[in-house]
């Protein structure tokens, strides 16, 4: 018996086959299991991994005594029912984000995962990513001051999804690292957006949020567009933080930029000085962050750690996402985001 943890990746597509390459890889894991659905797609992954065991049921691996963890990389609508079958056979679950699609099926992941007391995580990857981390030590050492308001783009000319819109396919990201930062729930969401492609699946999505203590957060995704952007703008009282993920290697800019309050407040005018220094960019470890993220994943598992991405930040989205979606149907109306309930929280 090998005393590397074994692992099973169900769902090998686009995203998947990632997956299965790291874990392939990782030191103290073993590729024990892959699983499709689709027998093409099975075909392909067993071909390219011909020591782990093919299989196109989940049954399969929730009964295989040689995985203790399994990763749900499958189409988010079958990310609950997955999920359920895995942790209520006793295996601890990554599942890629969005956890669920439904906050009350989130809720009941996490509380299967506390009741068996099984490890949930959720696969919120920027978390894993050393620019977020950077970004993270910056607001809580309040190296920026106070953080004032964060904006992100994620938009491209992408894979157009059909079981869900732009919102889900990509938000989940862009809200995981906005919660991150703010460290708080938001009051409301408001969301509006647009289907061009197909009937209510809405290609483009304008999503705000709003914090307790003033703060605002605004994410624009799309896979309509011709750019591709993957950018968070972080405004202090102090400093102005940008992080871009589509450079090569300088991801973090710190803008000594802000706007002093000097004597006493005549007018606006005299008062307000706006002050531009120096632009810092940080050394940050170019380590690919799926790598990052599953290697936490295994020490988890190993050492019975709550993951940084666990399944209750994973519900916290979901709950922005559904308050979210409420609004864009309603064409933008805020909605209130509702606390989590004290059995999960
Ligand atoms: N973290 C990230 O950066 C990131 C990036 C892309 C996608 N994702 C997530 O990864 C997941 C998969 O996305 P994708 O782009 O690879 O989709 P995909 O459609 O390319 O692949 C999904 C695979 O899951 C399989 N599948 C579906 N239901 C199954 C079931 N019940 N049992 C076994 N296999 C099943 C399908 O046959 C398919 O091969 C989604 O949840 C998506 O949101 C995450």
């Amino acid at each position: 018996m090998s005393d590397r943890i074994g692992i099973a990746v169900v769902g090998t597509g686009d995203w998947g086959a990632n997956l299965v390459r790291n874990f392939a890889n990782l030191p103290g894991a073993r590729l024990v299991s892959v699983c499709d659905a689709d027998p093409k797609r099975l075909a392909k992954t067993a071909a390219l991994y011909p020591d782990a065991r093919a299989v196109a049921d989940v049954a399969e691996v929730a009964r295989d005594p040689e995985i203790q963890g399994v990763v749900v990389a499958a189409s988010a609508v079958s990310h609950h029912p997955l999920a359920k079958t895995l942790l209520e056979a006793g295996k601890d679950v990554y599942v890629e984000k969005p956890l669920t699609l439904e906050v009350a099926h989130a809720e009941e992941l996490c509380r299967i995962a506390r009741a068996k007391n099984r490890i949930l995580m959720v696969g919120h990857l920027l978390l894993y990513h050393p620019g977020v981390q950077y970004l993270k030590k910056m607001v809580a050492e309040k190296a920026i001051g106070d953080l004032l308001y964060i904006y992100c783009q994620r938009v491209n000319l992408g894979k157009v999804r059909t079981d869900e819109n732009a919102l889900w396919s990509f938000a989940p990201h862009d809200l995981s690292v906005i919660l991150h930062l703010m460290d708080q729930e938001p009051v409301d969401v408001a969301a509006r957006g647009a289907a061009f492609l197909q009937a209510g699946v809405e290609d483009v999505v304008f999503v705000d949020l709003r914090f307790p203590g003033g703060q605002t957060a605004h994410a624009h995704v799309s896979w309509l567009d011709p750019h591709k952007l993957r950018k968070f703008t972080v405004v202090g009282s102090q400093k102005m933080v940008v992080f871009d993920d589509m450079e090569a290697s300088e991801k973090i800019k710190v803008y000594d930029k802000g706007v002093d309050r000097v004597g006493q407040v005549v007018s606006y005018g005299d008062a307000l000085t706006v002050r531009s220094g120096d632009i810092l960019i940080p050394k940050i470890s170019l380590q690919e962050p799926l790598r990052l993220e599953c290697l936490h994943f295994v020490e988890c598992v190993r050492e019975r750690r709550r993951p940084l991405t666990d399944g209750i930040g994973g519900l916290r989205v979901v709950k922005v996402l559904d308050a979210a979606q409420r609004s864009l149907k309603s064409g933008g109306k805020p909605v209130t985001v509702e606390p989590l309930p004290l059995e999960v929280a």
